[in-house]
């Protein structure tokens, strides 16, 4: 499977601050040099994380595919036309979550996505939407003309976390069905959501059906940790005139 890094928290701790660092663009630079297929950012209307910046420098610097995620709104759909990224993956936003909660709901907006979508047909930018593996969705969003889907794994990873892997285990099912269903439709498959080091390997079954996973949080919490030693260690270095 394709990893997607999603380096929105790094732009998290930045903004804490509203300083200079960490940068997410240098992130994604690190990521690409580990060897990550995809660099994947949300651009939210309140611009908590992510700044309209960041992307355009991400789009000029790195050279793997740029995956914007975006709400289907007006203001976002001028801004990826403008800076053209690779793909764009549609998200439902509200202002007071904390984070991405539940898919789109296509079937809901239907006419309204057919006429949005129409200029990134035109445009030659991929279009993913991000819904919950259900065949209701999955079919509205065929219908409407996305090129993919990325079924949200929340809830699994959720599951998982809580130890509760009966639960887990089914719910995984129910995204394998979705995939399989979106796949028979033609349209390519991708997931992500709360994905660990731990709760990924279950998923890693699906990979016959599904080709791409994107994974932030978890990337970008390990990043801090696994760096901490490092960090402190130069800090030492300076104040004890060693550097
Ligand atoms: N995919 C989509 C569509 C998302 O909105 C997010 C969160 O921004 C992710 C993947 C990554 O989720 P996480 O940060 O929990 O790994």
């Amino acid at each position: 499977m394709r990893l997607g890094v999603n380096i929105d928290h790094v732009a998290t701790v930045r903004e804490a601050r509203k300083t200079y660092e960490p940068s997410p663009v240098f992130a994604a630079l690190l990521a690409q040099r580990a060897g990550a297929d995809q660099i994947t950012l949300h651009l939210r209307e309140d611009r908590r994380h992510i700044q309209d910046r960041d992307l355009e420098l991400i789009k000029e610097l790195v050279i793997l595919p740029v995956n914007l995620e975006m709400a289907p709104v007006e203001e976002m759909k001028r801004i990826a036309l403008r800076v053209r990224p690779d793909r764009i993956t549609l998200v439902p936003e509200k202002r007071e979550e904390i984070t991405t909660e539940g898919g789109l709901d296509v079937v809901s907006m239907r006419e309204y996505l057919k006429d949005f979508l129409k200029e990134f047909k035109e445009s030659g930018i991929e279009v993913s939407l991000f819904i919950e593996a259900d065949r209701k969705q999955i079919e509205a969003s065929k219908e409407v003309g996305a090129d993919a889907i990325e079924i949200h794994t929340g809830r699994y990873a959720n599951l998982w976390n809580e130890h509760r892997f009966a639960e887990a285990k089914e719910e995984l099912e129910r995204i394998r069905e979705g995939a399989y269903y979106a796949k028979d439709l033609g349209l390519r498959v991708y997931a992500g959501h709360g994905l660990t080091y731990q709760n990924v390997r279950d998923i890693l079954e699906l990979e016959d059906c599904i080709e791409e996973l994107n994974i932030g949080h978890s990337v970008v919490a390990n990043a801090v940790i696994l760096g901490m030693e490092q960090a402190v260690a130069k800090m030492l270095r300076i104040l004890r005139r060693g550097e």
